[in-house]
């Protein structure tokens, strides 16, 4: 089970202030305050991109906190260029201009995509700026390989709906699928499909989603067939199937993490091996990811359609017939917006986004990390075309080695408060810390959702 977007985040806030103050919580009992309206995909209350792919409007301040949701493009992602990608830190909103989001380090290599999660990284993670209301999403890809590296291509919904392909590094042999109804942990569901060769070889995974059934095909054949009939929940009275407005994400992760729950760990393989041949060879563990496409379903009433500009949902309840597909913008003026206050920040008015009050705009928070690519220099191969990171806060400092800054400005769990060094051979007792302080507030079911909560006080 997967739960994306990595720690990181620039202080877009104003370039002075450092966030002192862990982001306050969220879950169903617990919605946002006034001032943070807006609940993460890692339940943490936050304005501007915490509004945005991801929030959670059933844990939101209220159902209108969250920005609407772009609706369903038919399009083909070729994933040969990264011009239309952005880090969750330079983007606001506008998916006709960005195609796909994410944190952590994107690399082209040999026309496609890799995601890469260098040593003590918690890896890479996109998601498309467009949601898809049922349809079909296919994918090229090749896994990463390794104990306790995981690969996954997913749907995930803001309100957690997930249907999920997940490969675990020990096993190339395996796709393992499963779906998810509004986060809700069952992982009786999982079903296993035989594929050869994961690591070397690409393969098509395709979801076909309807609000009738789901289907996982590989290399065009049927893997597995889930119906909603047979997801019927007497209890809640309503069907435990996806239903809702999805991006498809795909990401590398560490399950093998050692401060992972044992039973994640163990699913994943083992702990995962830091100095190990991937590493040694490349500088990172890495999965590829060719040709993406998604084709929107096609109807004329709801639900599914697409025809408006934005989902958003009118009851928290969110299921399918609560799904509003709707003329609504979907763009924030800055960082500091929220959906029920868009224009905030607009850089007309100047001085406001110096702000100093300590909300949080990128979930995460901290800021954005120097060179972090640790195989940039490793192998010329690899070029590093990550240039998105422009110049906010300093990030997307592509190709530099050996720099390891720590503090502040480092990423995730690579850098070593304290320990000076060699941030990517550092110790591991920043991790150790991360755990202790991040266990009372991961609220969410999944393991990479953990690892991203925790990765994301480090840097605070
Ligand atoms: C699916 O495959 C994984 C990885 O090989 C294995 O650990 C798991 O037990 C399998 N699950 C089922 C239900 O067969
Ligand atoms: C059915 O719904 C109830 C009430 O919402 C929930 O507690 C339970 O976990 C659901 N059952 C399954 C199998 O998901
Ligand atoms: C969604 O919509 C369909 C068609 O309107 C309806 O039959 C179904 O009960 C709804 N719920 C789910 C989970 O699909
Ligand atoms: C862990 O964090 C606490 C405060 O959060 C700090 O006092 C302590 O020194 C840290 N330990 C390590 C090993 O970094």
């Amino acid at each position: 089970m997967l739960r994306s977007i990595l720690p990181l985040g620039v202080a877009l806030l104003g370039a002075t202030s450092v966030l002192a103050v862990d982001p306050p919580s969220c879950s169903l009992d617990k919605k946002c305050p006034k001032e943070a309206p807006c609940c993460s995909q890692y339940n943490q209350c936050g304005v501007g991109a915490f509004c945005l792919g991801g929030c959670d409007p059933r844990m939101s301040f209220s159902l209108d906190s969250c920005m609407p949701a772009p609706v369903c493009k038919d399009k083909t992602y070729k994933m040969d260029s990264l011009d239309r990608y952005r880090d969750i830190s330079e983007y606001l909103g506008d998916s006709s201009k960005v195609d796909w989001v994410g944190q952590g380090e994107p690399l082209l290599y040999n026309g496609n995509t890799l995601l890469t999660m260098p040593p003590k990284s918690v890896g890479t993670v996109l998601a498309t700026t467009t949601y898809m209301w049922y349809g079909s999403v296919k994918a090229k890809i090749k896994t990463s390989r390794g104990a306790g590296v995981v690969t996954a291509f997913i749907l995930f919904s803001d309100v957690k709906d997930e249907i999920d392909y997940e490969w675990v590094g020990v096993d190339l042999n395996t796709a393992q699928t499963n779906y998810y109804f509004q986060g809700i942990t069952d992982y009786t569901q999982t079903g296993n499909l035989t594929v050869k060769d994961t690591y070397n070889t690409f393969h098509d995974y395709e979801i076909q989603w309807t609000p009738d059934e789901i289907k996982w095909l590989i290399d065009g054949k049927v893997g597995r067939v889930k119906k909603r009939a047979d997801t019927w929940n007497a209890t809640a009275n309503q069907w435990n199937f996806p239903q809702t407005p999805s991006r498809v994400q795909i990401s590398i992760w560490p399950g093998g993490l050692e401060t992972n729950a044992k039973g994640t760990v163990d699913w994943a393989g083992g702990p995962i091996d830091w100095k190990g041949e991937e590493i040694q060879k490349y500088g990172y563990y890495f999965a590829t990811f060719g040709e993406i496409k998604v084709e929107c379903w096609k109807t004329d009433k709801a639900p599914g359609t697409s025809k408006g500009i934005s989902y958003y949902y009118n009851d928290i309840s969110a299921l399918n017939n609560t799904v509003v597909d709707s003329n609504k913008g979907t763009i924030l003026k800055s960082f500091l917006g929220t959906g029920t206050d868009v224009n905030k920040g607009d850089t007309t008015q100047s001085g406001s986004a110096s702000s100093t009050s300590a909300v949080h705009a990128i979930p995460g928070g901290g800021v954005a990390p120097g060179g972090v690519v640790p195989g940039a220099g490793n192998n010329q191969n690899q070029g590093n075309n990550n240039n998105n990171g422009g110049s906010g806060g300093g990030s997307g400092g592509s190709g530099s080695t050996g720099n390891n800054n720590c503090g502040t400005s480092n990423f995730a769990q690579e850098c070593n408060p304290g320990g000076g060094g060699d941030g990517a051979q550092g110790s591991t007792n920043g991790n150790t810390n991360n755990s202790a302080r991040g266990a009372d507030r991961t609220l969410g079911s999944s393991a990479l959702a953990v690892i991203i909560g925790i990765a994301g006080l480090l840097l605070l």
